[in-house]
């Protein structure tokens, strides 16, 4: 399953659910990107410097590094792909390692959010240290302040390109790069749309009737 959508329209937060309810992993390319920046690595220091700029990191780094992912998780029962493809040469290339694999998409599903919305998600987003869990200062609080939900760990983190200005870089890299992506699964007739607005539990039922539409 691949979760489209702009920045921030809470496709990590609708992967965590999917994982919960149907057993799914979740492949994120952004949340691969930081574990590679935060481990220093040849990759993570190319893509540092494009990340904190609010671009997109070049295909090729990126097709290899889901490549090898997806084989890593060829039992699982299935995947979802969060914040990837986002360019037209990402989309084919996924098309081409899937047919080579043997493996489909089930369905794509883009998630609709207005920039105001956006906006004010990523400004307050915050995340654990330690399991990943993702929360809001507002809109999504931990039950106790300052404890995780899920592990209980009182660390916790903001990631760097959540701030204004690379928030509208983001937002322009999603507009120009990723949303030409959408008529390319809407003409093979897999692309469901659903608004993102609302609670999380209300977006979740949105796409909870299309997974289990069929
Ligand atoms: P990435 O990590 O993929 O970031 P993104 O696409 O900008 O998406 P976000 O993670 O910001 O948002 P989200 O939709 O997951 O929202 P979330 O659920 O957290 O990419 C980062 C960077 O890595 C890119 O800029 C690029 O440089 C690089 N990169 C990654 N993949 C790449 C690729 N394929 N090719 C090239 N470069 C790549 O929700 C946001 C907030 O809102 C949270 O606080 C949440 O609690 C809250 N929230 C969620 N849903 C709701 C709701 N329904 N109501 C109220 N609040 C909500």
């Amino acid at each position: 399953m691949i979760l489209l959508g702009p920045p921030g329209a809470g496709k990590g937060t609708q992967a965590e659910y999917l994982v919960d309810m149907y057993g799914l992993v979740q492949l994120s390319t952004g949340e691969m990107l930081r574990a590679e920046v935060k481990s220093g690595s040849e990759l993570g220091k190319k893509a540092k410097e494009l990340m904190d700029a609010g671009s997109l990191v070049p295909d090729d780094l990126i097709i290899d590094m889901i490549s090898g992912q997806i084989d890593q998780h060829k039992e699982a029962k299935g995947v979802i792909l969060d914040g990837f493809p986002r360019t037209t040469a990402q989309a084919e290339a996924l098309d081409e390692m899937l047919g080579d694999k043997g493996l489909n998409i089930d369905h794509v599903i883009q998630m609709e959010v207005d920039e105001d919305a956006v906006v004010e998600r990523i400004s307050g987003r915050f995340s654990c240290s330690d399991c990943g869990a993702g929360y809001h200062d507002s809109l999504n609080k931990t039950e106790i302040d300052g404890v995780c939900d899920k592990c209980g760990s009182t660390e916790f983190t903001r990631r760097a390109d959540d701030n204004a200005e690379t928030v509208r870089s983001r937002l322009k890299a999603y507009r120009e790069q990723t949303a030409p992506i959408l008529p390319y699964y809407e003409k093979r007739g897999s692309l469901d749309t659903i608004n993102g607005i609302g609670s999380m539990e209300e977006v979740f039922d949105r796409i909870k009737e299309i997974v289990e539409g069929g």
